[in-house]
């Protein structure tokens, strides 16, 4: 395609980095009704350089972010050498980020980030014990557990991927234990055991944390990596008061904005370098079976210099 070809915006950017999220890897595969148009260019998320702008907010050489507001699925998106945008989507490098860590990072960073700001806004804190993170090796949840034990967190790991424990201690990761089975006869309560957790599985298991989270107990939930449907019943909500949020990262502009300066300040990652590894764009197709396989550890950056 040219740059023609592509569809319209205000501002266009030379693409760095674009990574690959699961949201990418179903649209791919056909995997799920994402992509809205076709031919359309996959990718939710990308950094890069600005080449060109109608718009007085960008000029030639402003490193950029772009994700979001329907991206890779309505818009084409990041897995191309140049992008076309509206300028009212793009978000300026934040000071403290280089662009690849700002793809590493990417529509996960930003997942992580508001599933942080919404459990401590509901009430979590490291005093009030320990958090789980479920599909502890996924790129959400790596970049959620690193944020979280710098900020003080005993963080329990679940993990279908026991070879991973040293991975995900190397994050801050405290505990890791292997992914739970789900008994077939549940009980309404469980032994109470988390202050908060955060989840990208869905499915059964979420329902399976509900009844264990302690009084008070904070629930993001942003992801279903297993699946939807989960079997529920009210006495978590109305004995333990347990607050279960819904996230979801497409936010208002000021809203992502403020997250990402955030991601470069008091939520800064640590451990970004090891979470991520950069692929070449003819890597794609297998980065995206390897995803939905669940094998991938961490963050896959698409590096178009490679
Ligand atoms: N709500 C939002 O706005 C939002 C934003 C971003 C992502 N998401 C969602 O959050 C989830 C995680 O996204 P991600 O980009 O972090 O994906 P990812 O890197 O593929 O991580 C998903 C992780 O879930 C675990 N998992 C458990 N059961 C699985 C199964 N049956 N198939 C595949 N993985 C399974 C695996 O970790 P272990 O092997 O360690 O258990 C896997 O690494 C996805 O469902 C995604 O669509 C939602």
């Amino acid at each position: 395609m040219n740059v023609d070809e592509l569809d319209a915006g205000d501002v266009v950017v030379r693409i760095a980095y674009a990574s690959i999220n699961y949201k990418d890897a179903l649209t791919a595969r056909g995997k799920a009704k994402i992509a809205m148009k076709f031919p359309l260019v996959v990718g939710i998320d990308l950094a890069g350089v600005v080449e060109e702008s109608s718009d007085a907010r960008f000029s030639k050489g402003d490193e950029v972010i772009v994700h979001s507001f329907g991206l890779g699925a309505e818009h084409d998106g990041g897995y191309a050498e140049v992008g076309r945008f509206p300028a009212d989507w793009v978000i300026p490098l934040p000071k403290g980020l280089s662009l690849f860590e700002a793809s590493a990072l990417g529509v996960a960073g930003n997942t992580a980030a508001w599933a942080i700001d919404l459990m401590e806004l509901n009430g979590l804190a490291p005093q009030k014990g320990k958090v789980l993170v479920n599909g502890a090796t996924g790129g959400v949840a790596s970049i959620a557990i690193d944020i979280l034990a710098q900020r003080g967190y005993h963080v329990v790991a679940m993990s279908g991927k026991a070879s991973q424990a040293d991975y995900l201690k190397s994050l801050g990761a405290k505990d890791v234990i292997g992914r739970a089975d789900v008994p077939e006869r549940q009980r309404p309560l469980e032994d109470p055991q988390w202050a908060g957790a955060m989840d990208s599985v869905g499915g059964a298991q979420l329902g399976w944390l509900i009844r264990r989270m302690r009084r008070d107990g904070v629930i993001a939930a942003f992801g279903n990596a297993s699946g939807a449907a989960f079997d529920g019943n009210v006495l978590p909500f109305i004995l333990r008061g347990v607050r279960l949020l819904g996230v979801n990262v497409n936010n208002p502009y000021e809203t992502m904005a403020r997250l990402w300066q955030r991601l470069a300040t008091d939520l800064r990652p640590k451990h970004l370098d090891h979470i991520a590894r950069r692929i070449r764009f003819d890597q794609l197709e297998g980065a995206f079976d390897d995803l939905l396989a669940a094998k991938v550890t961490g963050r896959q950056v698409v590096d178009f210099s490679l």
